[in-house]
């Protein structure tokens, strides 16, 4: 394991740009792949609005331009080996997740730590894919990358103590304040935070009061940034139900039972703002 110096990136949605966007700010080199070549694009667009907002605001060390041109964009699986540390922030969805990472053992360099975004599936399970388990750990972000300053690290059952160390390193040289969580279902964020989405559901579900007011009480009553029906539109409604079963799947607790209406909306494809429409119109 040496020094990281060029960071790869499996996928560019909005984790995935984001991850991208603050490897670069770090001064990584970064690479950032995905199959969707328009994705990419908008990627790219998405990462120079937000590294321009940041220089006018001087919370960034270098001129936008210079952190931008150290992202390369790619379309090629292969361009990513050269890097010597690799996040994935695909779908979260378990084969694809296996799949890249097979395919990730396969081409990268032995030593290279394969790090996941992963925010529900298991680290243990990711890792198994591979012929390094030692050198696969969770590095989990939050939504909006740029923005939010914690990164939860998650050990597999066989990830190895110094591969930790550097994927603890990476992350707090990217900006980011990182907190150790065990390999249990949703870690130690969304545990916690998505019952609490859903319950919003099943407030709105039994007419305890309107979206709008279910999510001033939180921002007001609780000093939220959004409100819990605003959020989950946020993170997108699908993204909040794969979750939640995931939690009360792997828990076997009905107190994790998704609400029938986020169902709803999730099989209306109301998944949110990324869509235009979830418990709000945008
Ligand atoms: N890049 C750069 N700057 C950005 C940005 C981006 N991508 N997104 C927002 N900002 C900046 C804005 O420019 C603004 O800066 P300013 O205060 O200097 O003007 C600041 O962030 C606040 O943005 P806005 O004024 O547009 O709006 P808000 O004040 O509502 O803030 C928010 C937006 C930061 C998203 C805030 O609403 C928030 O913190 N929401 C909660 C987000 C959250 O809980 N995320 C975690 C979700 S869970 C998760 O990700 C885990 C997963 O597994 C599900």
């Amino acid at each position: 394991m040496g020094k990281v110096a060029h960071v790869g990136v499996v996928g560019s949605g909005s984790m995935g740009n984001g991850i991208a966007q603050v490897a670069a700010q770090a001064g990584y080199q970064t690479t950032m792949f995905d199959i969707a070549p328009p994705q990419l694009e908008r990627a790219m667009t998405g990462i120079q609005k937000s590294l321009g907002k940041l220089a006018e605001k001087g919370k960034i060390k270098e001129p936008a331009d210079t952190v931008y041109k150290r992202i390369k964009a790619t379309s090629q699986f292969n361009d990513l080996k050269s890097c010597d540390f690799v996040v994935e922030a695909a779908s979260e969805n378990r084969e694809i997740k296996f799949k890249i990472f097979r395919d990730l053992d396969a081409l990268l360099a032995p030593g290279v730590i394969l790090a996941t975004n992963t925010s529900s599936i298991s680290i243990t399970e990711i890792a198994r894919q591979t012929k390094r388990p030692e050198l696969v750990a969770g590095m989990h972000f939050m939504n909006p990358v740029p923005v939010m300053t914690l990164v939860e690290g998650i050990k597999g059952m066989a990830t190895s103590d110094a591969c930790f160390k550097t994927v603890r390193e990476v992350a707090e040289a990217m900006g980011k304040v990182f907190i150790e969580a065990k390999d249990a279902p949703g870690f130690a964020v969304n545990r916690i935070l998505m019952p609490m989405l859903n319950e919003a559901f099943f407030a709105l579900q039994e007419g305890l009061a309107s979206p709008k007011d279910i999510d001033q009480a939180m921002k007001l009553g609780c000093n939220f940034p959004m409100g819990p029906l605003e959020l989950a539109d946020f993170v997108g409604l699908d993204v909040t139900l794969s979750v939640c079963e995931v939690l009360y799947r792997d828990l076997g607790d009905s107190k994790y039972r998704p609400c029938p209406l986020l169902r709803k909306y999730v099989e209306a494809g109301w998944y949110g703002k990324k869509v235009g429409r979830g418990v709000y119109v945008y």
